[in-house]
């Protein structure tokens, strides 16, 4: 039975908790957080997921533990990967590290991030849920045959759209990274680069080849959002982010030279029921769609009833209503690929090996998602088969992470 610790108890430890029900081989021992972790502690055990006590730091927490999960915010991450190897070289047993997407905010970071992993020599699990998603996973397993003799997906789009993020450091491009790109662009680039990867091959055999990118800040830089956002400490007319995002990045398959497309959407102003992930992935003859809001679930609550709602995200991921229609996803970790993700995880650390995908894959979804926002800032394709274009984004900051939005970015 592996001992999972976990640094960081907010949103997505707590997706995290609900996933590890339904994994083997596994218990959630221990948790390490400024805020949270009495509480999510308190949690697990009563969901039975083991013993899970609360350390009072990294080095304590790994020293307790055989598999670290780092699921504290985008801004600490290099620190806390900084703790953990310091743990490692007090004598911790480390059977295995875990990020959370995305593996950093730049290029520079997530580097910094593979280095000190491999000087560990511990396997690694970058976790992108996206393309561990049971109905991406079984439509490209229905068509194996299909694609075998057809030939490859060659047009992906990925889109994951919502409201806007839950706590104010993800708002904040300078703590986060950027704005939408950066939080679900990492996302939707990856799952649309897998949807075109030939199904036996690597999730990082494509080649990528150039990218564009249009983004703006369309509704969270004008009232009443402006000043709703500056209540939580964040001010768009001074450091805005973008809310909307539309990535187009051309690969090519290394063997067969042949190009394909993934165009990977983003915003935070789907004002609609909650959480939306929509997949596209077109083949020569063949097809397939996900549409995560398209559940056999419903409920209805009058406006009699509704303020005995406790909990309108219980039913649905940033569900923006606590009235009328609403759409239910009753296993929304499974959904989403939460669960398949640990899975992958346990049984390649149990062998001694990285998960399918490992933080070198992280930081090429870093390195995509900086040529997304050069090509925004730039307002050019970027060639990403230049030597010198990948060499300037290994230290590239996009303008939009430094703070200095406002110079490119035009609000609606
Ligand atoms: N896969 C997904 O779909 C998904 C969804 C949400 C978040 N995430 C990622 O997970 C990470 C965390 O996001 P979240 O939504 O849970 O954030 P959050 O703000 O809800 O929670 C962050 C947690 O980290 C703790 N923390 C902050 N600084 C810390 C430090 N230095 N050491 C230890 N703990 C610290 C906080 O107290 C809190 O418990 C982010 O990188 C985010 O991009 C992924």
């Amino acid at each position: 039975m592996l001992k999972i610790g976990m640094i960081g108890a907010g949103f997505v430890a707590g997706f995290h908790e609900r996933a590890l029900q339904s994994v083997r081989g596994a218990e959630l021992a221990g948790l390490c957080a400024t805020e949270g972790a009495d509480d999510l502690a308190r949690r697990a055990r009563k969901d039975g997921l083991g013993n899970t006590e609360v350390y009072k730091n990294t080095a304590q927490l790994c020293a307790a533990v055989d598999i670290v999960c780092i699921f504290a915010p985008n801004f600490v991450r290099v620190e806390v990967m900084r703790d953990i190897a310091q743990a490692v070289q007090a004598g911790a047993k480390l059977k295995g590290i875990i990020c959370e997407k995305p593996l950093a905010r730049n290029v520079a970071e997530a580097g910094t991030m593979v280095k000190m992993a491999g000087e560990l020599g511990v396997p690694t699990a970058y976790f992108e849920n996206q393309i561990h998603m049971p109905s991406v996973v079984e439509a490209q397993r229905q068509l194996a045959a299909v694609e075998k003799s057809m030939g490859p997906v060659h047009l992906a789009r990925s889109a994951e759209e919502h409201g806007g993020p839950h706590e104010p450091w993800f708002w904040d491009p300078t703590t986060q990274g950027g704005g939408v790109c950066c939080d679900m662009g990492c996302h939707s680039i990856a799952a649309g680069m897998y949807m075109l990867t030939p199904g036996d091959k690597p999730p990082n055999y494509l080649k990528p080849v150039s990218a564009t990118a249009s983004m703006a800040l369309l509704k969270w830089g004008k009232d009443p959002w402006l000043s709703k956002l500056r209540e939580r400490g964040v001010d768009y007319s001074v450091t805005p982010a973008e809310d909307y995002s539309s990535v187009t990045i051309q690969f090519e398959d290394p063997e067969t030279g042949i190009r394909s497309v993934v165009q990977a959407t983003n915003s935070w102003m789907y004002d609609a029921p909650g959480l939306r992930l929509l997949m596209e992935a077109f083949g020569p003859g063949y097809s397939y769609t996900v549409n995560s809001l398209q559940s056999p679930a419903g409920l209805f609550i009058s406006d009699a009833a509704a303020t005995a709602v406790a909990d309108s995200e219980l039913a649905l991921e940033k569900a923006q209503a606590t009235r009328g229609a609403l759409i239910l996803e009753p296993n929304e970790p499974d959904l989403y690929g939460y669960i398949a993700e640990w899975r992958d995880a346990i049984s390649a650390f149990q062998q001694g090996k990285n998960a399918l995908l490992d933080f070198e894959y992280g930081r090429l979804i870093t390195m995509l998602v900086m040529a997304a926002y050069m090509a925004h800032e730039k307002n050019k394709v970027i060639d990403l088969t230049d030597s010198k274009v990948l060499q300037e984004l290994e230290s590239y900051v996009p303008l939009i992470q430094q703070g200095k939005g406002a110079q490119v970015l035009v609000s609606g």
